[in-house]
């Protein structure tokens, strides 16, 4: 089987194709799923479940609606490290046969493709399978690692192409299916999924769901553990552990306001409820758009709402990424790059210009580095990617997000907000539900531009080119220029009133220390400013990461207990990362991770195992 071939010839297909796949041919080529689905396609995904705590696996039925050219021999899944135990067809009037099914070669980031053989009748497909401690996609956690240390914890991240090692399914974005479950779990937890939720336990321990909008593969989630419901407004609220549910339900209290600020912007919200969970320390990113229910790590619960920014951002995917979606990854800054844009503009609508500029500002100093990091390969640092026979983990960048936003910016600043916010309004009207690919939406943008502002912003140096274009925004944040003249007066041995500064007023201060710091003067400003003890992990990272450079040694036991209870990516590769710049931060690093790697989930570890190899 090679993906690689997968030439997709819509015309030779389309005189003898069914509605159903007509309705979602494909004019892109995915090289990251087995799938054809352009011959035989998931219309609807009916899952089956127990969840098994002791074995940490999980064990039942995906039950596929399918709608397929009548003259497919096979319909082609995606699986990865899968035991597939038994596969049925049936046809519309429910006659069941067992269907003969081989499963492909394995590939190391693919998987194996599940090809099945299906008859012209054929419209249900019924696979009985399990997963194995090597799914990527699940994390399974001791009781210890929760906040209330009495329950386990089941977590799922499909994105980007981990849906296929608990589901057997076409797991490429640009192909979308409803779908709706029934999950079995140990009575004392709660199933929670990307669909519509319940809001209490039952005492049977069985949970329903229903997804009646259709999504791509990589928005499938499961959450199960010990978790309570705390409602925001009619249609916003948080799950979170009970011992911090009211903490969580305080620092969202905005959530209920950022959907009316988004809505008015860029229309209706499309999926009914908006809710949030707020997972164990352990979770791999910020933030996860999974539809309905945000997954987020409980290191943006930090009392003042000063990191609700995570929430805006996974928000702004409602539109830019669930609504419309990135047809094929290497399309993912149509993804990442509109939704900072997105949540950007909802922080202005919210907390006004100065304080976007702020995040705008942070942003571009990220990009930066990103930008250095990848002088040696400048093609990823292109918008549009080519990650053919590599992991689309690969083009999760500053690039996509970054260089990403600033595009979509310099598109406002040069045809203005008058024009641009309606073209962007009906970009997600006229898309939902849709995938898009970098081409067709640079043929809309075609037709919003005059030929001198095409030619002014340079669109394919922007997306097909290397580095940062000249033509790039300079964002200008007040606050910040506040923040670097206190902090000179500081150095120069002034006191500085620094009550009202918020998480990225601090961030900046740190990332501005001059070069020539050192620990004698690293413990003074611990002595003034008390970083080490700071219960922020922003301020954590950014002060933890100068104490590994300046050897400020104090902090040291800090960065250990930080390393041991934090699971975000975000946090863990930049401190890694410095530690291993030294023979005695390596010993340092291999030392930590020792303990710390058990407690990560298998996204980051995956990341921390490269860098400790020497590999990133
Ligand atoms: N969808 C991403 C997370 C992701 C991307 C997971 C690609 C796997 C593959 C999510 O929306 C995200 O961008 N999270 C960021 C949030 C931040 C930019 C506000 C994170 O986790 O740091
Ligand atoms: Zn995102």
């Amino acid at each position: 089987m090679n993906v690689c071939l997968v030439a997709v010839m819509i015309l030779f297909f389309s005189a003898c194709k069914s509605d159903a796949i007509q309705e979602n041919e494909m004019s892109f080529q995915d090289v990251h799923t087995y799938s054809k689905p352009q011959e035989a396609l998931v219309k609807h995904l009916d899952l089956d479940i127990h969840v098994n705590f002791q074995e940490k696996i999980l064990e039942g039925w995906a039950n596929l609606t399918i709608a397929h050219d009548e003259k497919a021999k096979h319909i082609i899944l995606d699986t990865k490290h899968l035991a597939i135990l038994k596969v049925e067809i049936a046809d519309g009037e429910g006659n069941k046969s067992k269907a003969h099914f081989t499963l492909g070669k394995e590939d190391a980031i693919l998987g194996t493709a599940l090809i099945i053989d299906i008859l012209p009748s054929t419209q249900k497909v019924h696979i009985q399978y399990a997963t194995s401690s090597e799914a990527d996609a699940l994390q399974w956690l001791m009781p210890e690692q929760t906040a209330g240390k009495q329950y386990p914890v089941l977590l799922t991240q499909s994105q980007a192409i981990n849906a296929r090692t608990w589901v057997p399914i076409q797991d490429g974005p640009g192909i979308r299916f409803t779908y709706s479950a029934k999950v079995s779990v140990p009575k004392e937890l709660i199933a929670l999924m990307s669909a519509e939720n319940p809001s209490t336990k039952n005492a049977q321990g069985v949970y329903y769901f229903r997804m009646s909008q259709p999504i791509p593969a990589y928005l499938l989630a499961l959450a199960v553990g010990d978790y309570q419901f705390s409602p925001i407004s009619s249609r916003v609220g948080v799950y979170a552990e009970p011992i911090m549910l009211e903490k969580c339900a305080n620092e969202l209290a905005e959530t209920e306001k950022m959907v009316v600020l988004a809505e008015a912007m860029y229309g209706k919200y499309a999926w009914e409820r908006y809710d949030v969970i707020i997972l164990p320390p352990s979770f791999p990113f910020g933030g996860m758009e999974n539809p309905r229910l945000t997954f987020a790590t409980p290191t943006i619960i930090v009392g003042d709402k000063s990191l609700v920014t995570l929430i805006a951002h996974e928000l702004a995917h409602s539109w830019s990424g669930n609504l419309v979606t990135n047809a094929t990854w290497n399309d993912f800054w149509l993804n990442e790059g509109f939704t900072v844009y997105v949540e950007l503009r909802i922080m202005e609508a919210l907390k006004g210009p100065d304080y976007s500029e702020m995040l705008a500002t942070l942003n571009m100093q990220d990009l930066d580095i990103a930008l250095s990091d990848f002088k040696d390969v400048p093609d990823d640092t292109h918008l549009k990617l080519n990650l053919k026979g590599r992991n689309p983990d690969d083009g999760v960048t500053d690039i996509a997000y970054i260089k990403g936003y600033y595009f979509l910016r310099l598109l406002e600043e040069t045809v203005g907000r008058e024009k641009w916010d309606p073209f962007l309004k009906n970009y997600f009207a006229e898309n939902a539900f849709k995938s898009m690919t970098t081409e067709l939406f640079l043929e809309k943008l075609n037709k919003l531009l005059s030929p001198k502002q095409a030619e002014a912003i340079n669109i394919r140096e922007w997306v097909y080119g290397a580095g940062l274009p000249k033509n790039c925004p300079i964002p200008h944040s007040p606050n910040f220029e506040k923040v670097e003249i206190a902090q000179k007066s500081y150095l120069s041995g002034e006191k500085i009133a620094t009550e009202k500064w918020s998480t990225h007023e601090w961030v900046h201060f740190l990332r501005k220390l001059p070069k020539d710091t050192d620990a004698k003067k690293m413990a003074q400003l611990d002595a003034d400013f008390h970083f080490t003890q700071s219960q922020n992990p922003e301020i954590q990272c950014a002060w933890y990461e100068l104490a590994l450079r300046y050897k400020y040694t104090i902090a040291y036991n800090a960065v250990d207990v930080f390393l041991n209870s934090v699971g975000r990516r975000k946090f863990l590769l930049p401190l890694y990362k410095e530690m291993m710049k030294t023979p005695e931060g390596a010993a340092m690093a291999k030392r930590i991770y020792a303990k710390a790697r058990a407690g990560y989930h298998p996204i980051s570890y995956q990341s921390v195992d490269a860098i400790l190899a020497g590999k990133e």
